[in-house]
């Protein structure tokens, strides 16, 4: 499908960071959102399992299924025709055994049409990397604050402070050691990335880990104001579509009710 187009890929993205060029993604979670994110030039599209707090109402990324990450993934990647479309493997995909972490991955290259897959941590999942890896799969690691393992974490906290710093920092080598093309920080100390990205020869993409990463990743949700209740301190809240929204719809609800719409322009 891809071999002759223009689509970004996983090497592309990592002379990207040889080359010092930033790497700005975001995530998507259906067609319109990825068209539009396509559209406007962006690299790389993850279909995060964000989708589970975003689109799903959620209160952590734990509840979403494959069957969500699979169907989600392939209403992005309908819409993205350039773009590198990184799909996330939801919680216990890839914990239990390496054949059945290797049929769920391939059901989102397969089924959902992602180029690349992106798992959650360090040497707990080295193997699962390097066999997905193996099998021809691109993947994207995940370091730092993990939110599938919000309950052993105990919430949504900054990680890598103090003596935990060598933690991350361990787990973003073995991540790259184990064959990963690129790697997410996420919720750790500016200065902590700011040493991972100097060490490692992929790419680092963070989200709350400060400006010396190699790219950096955003809800899409959150970078446009989605949600009126909802801004974590590291987004970027570059529109504020919320407003635009509720003021469209009830302008469009006024004027059903004052009989202003539809007019003999909207009637056949
Ligand atoms: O699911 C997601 O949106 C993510 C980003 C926070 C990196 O994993």
């Amino acid at each position: 499908m891809d071999a002759s187009s223009k689509r970004v890929s996983a090497l592309r993205f990592q002379s990207m960071k040889r080359r010092g060029e930033p790497i700005a993604m975001i995530t998507a979670y259906d067609y319109a959102q990825a068209k539009l994110v396509d559209a406007a030039g962006i690299p790389a599209i993850l279909v995060g399992d964000s989708l589970g707090n975003v689109s799903l109402g959620y209160d952590s990324t734990i509840p979403v299924t494959l069957d969500d990450m699979c169907r989600a993934t392939a209403a992005v990647a309908r819409g993205a025709q350039n773009a590198l479309v990184i799909a996330d493997m939801p919680f216990m995909t890839y914990h239990t055994d390496l054949p059945t972490a290797m049929r769920n991955a391939a059901r989102l290259i397969q089924e959902g049409g992602a180029q690349c897959v992106k798992l959650e941590g360090g040497s707990a999942v080295k193997d699962t990397i390097r066999a997905l890896v193996a099998a021809g799969i691109p993947v994207m690691g995940h370091v730092g604050f993990t939110p599938q393992s919000l309950y052993r974490l105990g919430g949504y906290r900054v990680q890598g402070r103090g003596n935990n710093a060598e933690r991350v920092l361990r787990d973003a080598i073995v991540v790259q050691g184990a064959g990963a093309f690129s790697v997410v920080l996420e919720m750790i100390p500016s200065q902590l990335a700011k040493t991972i990205t100097e060490e490692l020869e992929i790419p680092t993409i963070g989200i709350g880990a400060g400006p010396h990463c190699d790219g950096q990743v955003q809800v899409f949700h959150d970078l446009l104001g989605m949600d009126p209740d909802f801004s974590p301190k590291h987004a970027g809240k570059y529109a504020n579509i919320a407003s635009i929204i509720i003021d469209a719809v009830s302008g469009y609800a006024k004027d059903v009710k004052s009989g202003n719409f539809p007019t003999s322009d909207h009637s056949h």
